[in-house]
């Protein structure tokens, strides 16, 4: 065997040739991924045969059984809000293959990984691009990567990662307990379903906001009380709320003030008109009274970790809409775009043996 020469690249280009391990007979070094070379609409989007990526010192390589399509893998696709692009490249997607979360199986692990080993089931979510759409990709073992529950299929731990974390960077900002009574908007979404889940987890009381072909499942995931959009409007609602979690950004602070109890808390997934809720996050706190939190979401790895047990305790259950196969991606981003998928949908990706 020849020993291979070595030039820097991207781990998403390593030609085969590169490979600084011997090659093992009848070894897979190609794999299937969803990839684009600019932002755009999921028109641009193909199924494509890449290099297999190579586990670096401290990575894991990821066998990937399921993925999902969400808001965030829609977000990247088109740059929107154009902000993103410092993070997910300027000129053009840093990362061509979609996907930010994952569940699959240990495939190898690099010379310095102490935490994994082949075989390991493992979930895993980065918001900024994990390359999750394809057969395989590699992490390292210092992101929010973890071995998932034991009582948890590949298809529900991936889709407990996204809209979870999420939902629990609502929740982390405030201090929950069974006084509480928490109004969530978008109950049936991935954000939403997660927040109220876990709203019930620390005892409040929750009046879920979904329409009337959700009201069953979401009354089922644990709302005490459902008000259904399409009949109703739930800022003309006669109760108040400690706490109102507009999760699909689809109220104001202005519209749901009434709402809120004095000291009451705002807080929405979106920026809203005239990126409104960042300038309330900042000035409502100094007047006292109702307020808004902006909840930007940090630290994927502690929410994965308040996911997890959740999972393993039987209190968190996520949500699935349906499953795509890998080479129906483009078909699944367009339906995560619509803006009406209950909870999470699925990317299932087969490995051929
Ligand atoms: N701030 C962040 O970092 C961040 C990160 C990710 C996502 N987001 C944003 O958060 C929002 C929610 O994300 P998600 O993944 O939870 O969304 P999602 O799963 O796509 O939400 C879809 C759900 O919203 C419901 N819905 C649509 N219009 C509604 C309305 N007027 N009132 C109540 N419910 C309505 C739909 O119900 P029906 O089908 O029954 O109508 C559907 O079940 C998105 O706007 C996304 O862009 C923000």
């Amino acid at each position: 065997m020849d020993t291979p020469s070595y030039r820097k690249v991207s781990r998403y280009e390593r030609p085969i040739a590169l490979f600084n391990r011997p090659l093992i007979k009848n070894e897979i070094l190609h794999m299937k991924a969803i990839t684009r070379e600019q932002y755009g609409s999921p028109d641009l989007l193909q199924l494509k045969d890449i290099n297999k990526p190579v586990a670096g010192d401290q990575e894991l390589l990821v066998r990937v059984h399921a993925a999902t399509v969400n808001r965030t893998d829609c977000a990247i696709l088109r740059a929107q809000p154009p902000v993103m692009r410092l993070v997910t490249g300027l000129l053009k997607p840093r990362i061509p293959v979609t996907g930010t979360d994952f569940a699959g199986t240990v495939d190898a692990v690099g010379a310095a990984v102490t935490g994994f080993k082949a075989g390991d089931k493992v979930f895993g979510f980065d918001d900024n691009g994990l390359a999750s759409h394809a057969e395989y990709l590699v992490i390292s073992e210092k992101k929010a990567v973890m071995t998932m529950p034991e009582n948890c299929s590949f298809e529900a731990a991936a889709a407990s990662m996204e809209g979870a974390h999420y939902a629990f960077n609502f929740i982390n900002k405030i201090s929950l307990d069974n006084s509480h009574r928490v109004l969530i908007n978008g109950a049936s979404g991935a954000i939403g379903s997660a927040a109220l889940q876990l709203a019930k987890y620390f005892g409040a009381t929750v009046t879920a906001v979904c329409n009337s072909k959700n009201m069953e499942r979401i009354r089922s995931l644990g709302a005490d009380r459902v008000i259904d959009y399409e009949k109703e409007d739930f800022t003309a609602d006669h109760e108040q709320y400690h706490f109102v979690f507009d999760t699909v950004g689809k109220s104001s602070f202005g519209r749901c003030k009434k709402l809120l109890l004095p000291g009451g808390v705002y807080m929405s997934s979106e920026l809203g008109w005239m990126a409104q809720n960042l300038f309330y996050a900042l000035f409502t706190p100094i007047f006292g009274g109702k307020k808004v939190i902006f909840p930007v979401p940090v630290n994927i790895r502690a929410s994965l970790e308040f996911i997890r047990s959740r999972i393993e305790e039987g209190r968190f259950k996520a949500l699935i809409d349906r499953s795509y196969l890998l080479e129906e991606a483009a078909t699944a981003f367009r339906y995560v775009e619509t803006g009406q998928k209950t909870g999470n949908v699925i990317l299932q990706i087969a490995h051929p043996e």
